[in-house]
């Protein structure tokens, strides 16, 4: 089996043009594995801390005077490269030495036990089949923390192209929807600069209410019953509304607000009157209850959490007590390490909810999400929509396509 024989760490910029950390680990003396850590706009409470002092030149500098006790360690077996970095820093956020250098160098690891036993990176992850394709969420309408002011106060609204038989098939969907959608607007607004928020979705300048309208409606001119071919879905991202002093949900670009009732019935009712087949994070990330309200009434829905989760396995026991989600996001970098995903996606198994792994919105062409989701068994995976950080990973899905590893499309019902 591949053994680290030596890594090296810089700083390089992610798609927001901001600095962050890359890690080369070379195993067996030839073959390089890179990765490159993501960072999130909207970042939960309980994420890992990205850099030590939130600065990418001390985490590169703590990579640097740790990296010796790396070699030797099994590039394939994330567990070993976890139990190395936890005897580095013990701090159940990775203050010390940084989640982007958990990220970059787990990754960097697997990565290079892929090349050097000539495997898709999936099937290092994951030895017994079967391997299904995860449902592209696609983002087509964006506002909240990636756009501007204007744009809708909810961070994104998503299709999911149901009907697909393949992955082409769900692309070309997903696509198409996101044209047809550009349409729209300029019909609606003779103003619209198809602007686009950090993923790729567009970010004009229209309310909630009449943005989740217009998806639907591009859902429709592009040929596709919704609910049938295509499901709509929204993360609220609802922390970022959330106002703790004042206890509730201010929907500033909209000017109102709505208390925890309020915000409740909203959520339903969209959910009814869309038939939305998915919903992230539509109360704040420490409200279990609400969740659950939401999540029992809604059974058709994947009612998912993100900044709740945040990936990580303790938070999934908590949430499970209460029944309060049925569906999580998986994001490494929300945990820090491979291997803290990993444990976190064998909790979400064992308590019966859907996985959905994630892309961040400050990205980089790097396209091991998609190996990750197909290893993770994801029924769905999140990589915005349009641009090259986005389409690095879904172009990903259509080359793992050719692999017999993988048969058909995943289940989105049971
Ligand atoms: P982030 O948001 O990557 O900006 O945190 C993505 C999401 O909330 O799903
Ligand atoms: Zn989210």
């Amino acid at each position: 089996m591949p053994l680290i024989s030596n890594l090296k760490g810089r700083i390089v910029f992610n798609s927001r043009g901001n600095q962050t950390v890359e890690v080369d680990v070379v195993s067996d003396g030839r073959y390089i594995g890179r990765a490159c850590a993501p960072s999130g706009a909207s970042v939960g409470k309980h994420e890992a801390q990205s850099f030590p002092q939130n600065d990418p030149k001390k985490a590169i500098q703590t990579f640097r005077s740790h990296s010796h006790k790396f070699i030797g360690a099994e590039a394939s077996d994330p567990k070993a490269i976890f139990e190395i970095l936890k005897s580095i820093d013990q701090t159940p956020s990775y203050t010390i030495i940084g989640g982007s250098i958990a990220y970059a160098l787990s990754i960097a690891a697997v990565d290079s036990a892929s090349k050097a036993l000539d495997v898709p990176l999936a099937k290092v992850l994951r030895k017994d089949k079967p391997y299904k394709n995860p449902f592209p969420l696609g983002n087509i309408l964006g506002g909240g923390a990636h756009a501007g002011p204007g744009t809708p106060d909810i961070q994104e609204i998503l299709v999911c192209p149901i009907g697909a038989g393949d992955i082409m098939q769900a692309l070309q969907m997903n696509f198409k929807v996101h044209s047809e959608l550009r349409k729209v607007l300029e019909n609606v607004d003779s103003s619209f600069t198809y602007g686009r928020g950090d993923e790729g979705a567009w970010a004009p300048r229209t309310n909630n209410d009449k943005a989740v309208e217009l998806a639907e409606q591009s859902i429709k001119n592009s040929g596709f019953t919704v609910g049938r071919e295509v499901g709509l879905g929204i993360d609220f991202a609802s922390s970022s509304l959330w106002n703790s002093d004042k206890l509730c949900y201010e929907y500033k670009r909209q000017h109102l607000s709505r208390d925890t009732e309020e915000q409740i019935e909203y959520v339903n009712s969209l959910i009814q009157k869309y038939n939305l087949i998915y919903v992230e994070d539509p109360v704040h990330e420490e409200d279990f209850q609400s969740m659950t309200e939401i999540t029992k009434k809604n059974e058709k829905c994947i009612v998912t959490g993100d900044d709740m989760l945040v990936t990580n396995k303790e938070r999934v026991i908590e949430a499970s007590k209460y029944g309060a989600c049925s569906g999580a996001i998986l994001k490494v970098n929300q945990a820090g390490a491979l291997y803290d995903a990993i444990l976190f996606a064998q909790e979400c198994d064992r308590n019966n909810l859907k996985l959905i792994t994630s892309h961040r919105s400050g990205e980089s062409v790097d396209s091991h999400t998609s190996h990750i989701a197909i290893a993770t068994q994801s029924r769905m995976i999140k990589s915005g929509i349009v641009g090259g950080e986005r389409i690095s990973k879904l172009n990903e899905l259509l080359r793992l396509a050719e692999y017999d590893l993988i048969d058909g499309m995943a289940d989105l019902s049971s």
